[in-house]
């Protein structure tokens, strides 16, 4: 039996209430201070962020759009790893995406139509990661512009791909004849991390880079239609219109590679196959700022949000678990061939390690059953559906399988979810949570429940447009035996999202209150383990990328103290039509109303909460605020923050994504 220790036993902090202040604001006795800005330099010769769409070098600066964090421990001189030092170390941030519009003095010159290389090359380079030194100081944290360790990682960075699918004819493109490489990352969601020192990072909504305009299906195979169209590749211009950029240099294909057309491409110019170049999880060292990143191919090609962990117990194979966020997609868990071994923990080869583990194993999807059990479905070519005889899509070799991982999944018979986002691992028992952050009627027909994915309704603060599970819900997860290698589990709901006035049958099911409630939950992450005494505390944490609830609310994070599975029983819902009429009564296995949990932070004005962690001991939070002030034109933002943050500044400062630290005024250990 799973027994969970909690010291102390309760949260120790006053709730925030929901506020669309323009700043971060958290609990009394708490301090949020900015460390960390969009266009922050990295190198001492970079020079300051002007913040009026004049910079340039973002290969040199903090990109945009922070998301995923996490923080790597120095030793006290700087020199290298100390995974148990909470005064000195790296983050490791994803910079997901872009607010265009505050890059350029007065945003895009042309949108939509020939960009200019200038912009063209800023925008690039704003996406990707950061590795960036910081250190706690007598004023507090700060980070250090000069560090020899800071890095940016960008879609320009050369890359190469590991495990099954490397070499393949699907990832051969005019820069790599032989499928081996590729370069950068782009779309950079959430995370995971290893027990051997590294990060990775997952590829999420990368297909909407790509200019594929219909009219290219002529030129492509009836199984290349089918796999590109159920990745979403088949945008006319490209998100950004990159590949409409008239290189300077003509041999410079970083803009015409995000042409993903078949059509009249010369052999230097043909980038067919760039697009299944994304949607991976990458491994990077940031312990060597020289080393290149690897693409592991094991883990199965997708909209991938994160990659968590399991618990890593010597003598067992380590799983992560991968949510891939569109609607009516699937949970995945990855299972390591190798079983792991503790003394490679400490190893200095680190990328070497990564593919001891993460290069050859097993992928797995997740079946959702209607009694609160489920099953693991290995994705493995060769035994029916996945074989070259499967009607829909025919698959060819192991390859295939994993670089059309959802084709796979489809035929296999997993769980269509409402939109898998962050996993998250409880350190005293191991079981996994998965946030659920939304769906709609069309994603999900109220004749379209199951257990899993039990809620449908009309939630009158989402808009007439937006009935279906508009709040989202959070699912957890044991596995069998409690062991990572599981193909068997069970599951139930942790707690759904709602506004606290909604009604109690069909949409407030968790009996929210002022204190805690919330709608669309994202980020998710379990607080470290930081008993000096050796014992674990598992704090969930919660952050919430809400469009149905900001009428009330700026996003939020929220701290939990969760029980374990099975602790709730059989529930029913009853569920709603778009008339508001009673449609279905629905049963699922659900935790009791009331679980412990209480609103540690609200964002400032348009942000979306992503990305979140502490030093070891856990005294020192960072968290990232996305996107501020994303509505907003280049020369009439809607937020000024994080300049807001302790001051007034003019209406026209623009925005900038940024990570906060916050401490608690007494030194103690967050949220505790
Ligand atoms: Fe980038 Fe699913 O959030
Ligand atoms: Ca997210
Ligand atoms: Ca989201
Ligand atoms: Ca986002």
């Amino acid at each position: 039996t799973i027994t969970v220790t909690v010291n102390p036993p309760a949260l120790g902090f006053a709730a925030v209430a929901k506020n669309r202040n323009d700043i971060v604001t958290v609990p009394e006795g708490y301090a949020a201070t900015v460390l960390y800005r969009l266009g922050d330099p990295l190198t001492a010769d970079t020079p300051d962020y002007a913040n009026d769409g004049t910079d340039t070098d973002f290969a040199n600066r903090a990109g945009d759009h922070n998301d995923a964090l996490h923080y790597y421990g120095l030793t006290a001189d700087g020199s290298g790893r100390d995974d148990s030092n909470s005064g000195r170390g790296l983050l490791v941030m994803n910079h997901e995406n872009l607010n265009i519009q505050y890059l350029h003095p007065n945003g895009p010159t042309t949108p939509g139509g020939v960009r200019p290389e200038g912009e063209a090359i800023k925008e690039i380079e704003a996406h990707g990661l950061s590795i960036v030194e910081v250190a706690a100081g007598d004023d507090g944290w700060a980070y250090d512009q000069a560090s020899g360790w800071n890095r940016r990682i960008t879609p320009n960075t050369p890359m190469v791909f590991n495990g099954p699918a490397r070499g393949s004819a699907l990832l051969r493109t005019a820069y790599s004849a032989n499928g081996a490489g590729g370069r950068g990352t782009i779309n950079n969601c959430a995370n995971g991390i290893t027990a051997w020192g590294t990060n990775l990072t997952c590829e999420e909504n990368w297909a909407g880079y790509f200019a594929r305009p219909s009219s290219d299906n002529a030129a492509r195979t009836a199984k290349e239609v089918t796999a590109l169209g159920r990745y979403g590749v088949g945008s006319a211009t490209g998100n950004y219109g990159w590949a409409s950029v008239t290189a300077s240099d003509p041999s410079n294909t970083l803009f015409r590679r995000w042409n993903a057309t078949a059509s009249g491409a010369s052999a230097a110019e043909d980038f067919r196959n760039e697009p299944n170049n994304f949607g991976w999880v990458v491994e990077i060292d940031p312990f060597d700022p020289e080393s290149t990143p690897r693409k592991r191919t094991a883990l199965g090609r997708m909209g991938h949000e994160g990659a968590w962990p399991s618990l890593f117990v010597d003598g067992v194979r380590p799983a992560w678990y991968m949510g891939d966020d569109s609607r009516r997609e699937y949970l995945y868990k990855f299972v390591s061939a190798t079983p792991w071994d503790m003394t490679d923990a400490q190893a200095t080869n680190r990328l070497a390690i990564g593919d001891k583990y993460l290069d050859d194993g097993t992928l797995y999807v997740a079946r959702f059953d209607e009694d609160g059990s489920g099953e693991w479905l290995p994705l493995v070519f060769g035994t029916a559906p996945l074989t070259g005889a499967n009607a829909a899509y025919p698959f060819a070799d192991q390859a295939d399988v994993l670089i059309h991982a959802r084709l796979a999944a489809d035929a296999i018979g997993a769980t269509p979810m409402d939109r898998p986002e962050w996993t998250a691992t409880n350190p005293a028992t191991g079981e996994m949570y998965l946030t659920l952050t939304n769906n709609n009627a069309a994603g999900r027909p109220v004749d379209g429940t199951n257990a899993a994915n039990p809620r449908h309704y009309n939630d009158p603060k989402a808009g007439s447009d937006q009935y279906g599970n508009p709040n989202g819900h959070i699912l957890r997860l044991r596995e069998a035996g409690d062991s990572s290698e599981a193909t068997r589990f069970a599951w139930d709901i942790y707690a759904f999202g709602a506004g606290r006035d909604l009604n109690p049958t069909n949409i407030n099911l968790s009996s929210l209150d002022a204190t805690n409630d919330f709608s669309s939950p994202d980020g998710l992450w379990f607080g470290r383990p930081q008993n000096a005494s050796g014992q674990v505390t598992p704090v969930l944490w919660i952050q919430t990328d809400d469009g149905a609830y900001t009428d009330v609310t700026n996003c939020m994070m929220l701290a939990a103290m969760p029980g374990t599975v099975g602790d709730g029983g059989a529930r029913t819902v009853t569920n709603m039509n778009a008339a508001g009429e009673t449609a279905q009564q629905r049963t699922f296995i659900g935790a009791a109303p009331g679980a412990s949990m209480r609103r540690f932070l609200v964002g400032p004005i348009e942000c979306e909460i992503t990305g979140v962690d502490s030093t070891p001991d856990g005294r020192t939070l960072f968290v990232n605020i996305q996107h501020p002030g994303e509505g907003g034109e280049a020369n009439a933002p809607t937020s000024n923050w994080p300049a807001s943050q302790d001051g007034s500044p003019p209406s026209t400062t623009r925005p900038r994504s940024a990570t906060v630290v916050v401490t608690k005024n007494d030194g103690g250990v967050v949220a505790l």
